[in-house]
């Protein structure tokens, strides 16, 4: 497993990081839009009652005054009735600040939510991603399966 930083910490999102960082982390990845705290505490309440299915972990920078959320990965696991009533890890939403990249941070995390999917009984863990990141993925010990289809609304 690879080592954070000296002073950065991999740990559960919580319902307090709405000012640590987490939502201008995940702007690194895609449009996250303005939410208030009041939308961010019920979003993330909702989250909270899915036990057991939804896993969001972060990296936080404690060297950071006041400290700083630095990295962010989530995990899905989805409960299946095929295969034994197995279930599948989904791992999503894997960012990590521009200034921070090429740490290995991104490494740890899809390490941590690897080793969730495990725990959980995930007989595997997929994601999708775009071909740029491919190499990312490959060195995180996954490889190219199938092919991804969207349909936008
Ligand atoms: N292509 C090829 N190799 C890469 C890439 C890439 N795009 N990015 C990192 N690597 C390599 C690194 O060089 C390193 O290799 P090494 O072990 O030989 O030194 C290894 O992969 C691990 O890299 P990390 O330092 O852990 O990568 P980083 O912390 O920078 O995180 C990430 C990578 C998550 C892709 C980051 O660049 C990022 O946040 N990008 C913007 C958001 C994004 O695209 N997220 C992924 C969306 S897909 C999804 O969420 C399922």
């Amino acid at each position: 497993q690879a080592a954070l930083p000296e002073g950065y910490k991999l740990r559960a999102l919580r319902r307090n990081d709405f000012d640590a960082g987490f939502l201008d982390c995940l702007r690194v990845l895609t449009t996250v839009g303005d939410i208030s705290k009041e939308a961010w505490e019920e979003r993330y309440d909702w989250i909270a009652r899915q036990d057991g299915t939804y896993f969001i972990v972060v990296i936080e920078d404690t060297t950071s005054n006041p400290p700083r959320i630095v990295g962010t990965g989530a995990l899905l696991a989805e409960r299946k009735f095929i295969h034994n009533l197995g279930s599948v890890g989904h791992i999503e939403d894997i960012a990590v600040a521009k200034d921070q990249q090429g740490k290995k941070l991104g490494l740890r995390l899809i390490q941590a939510l690897d080793y969730i999917a495990k725990q959980t009984g995930c007989y595997k863990t997929i994601l999708d991603c775009s071909e740029a990141n491919e190499g990312f993925y490959v060195k995180c010990g996954f490889r190219r399966a199938g092919l991804e289809m969207a349909h936008y609304h």
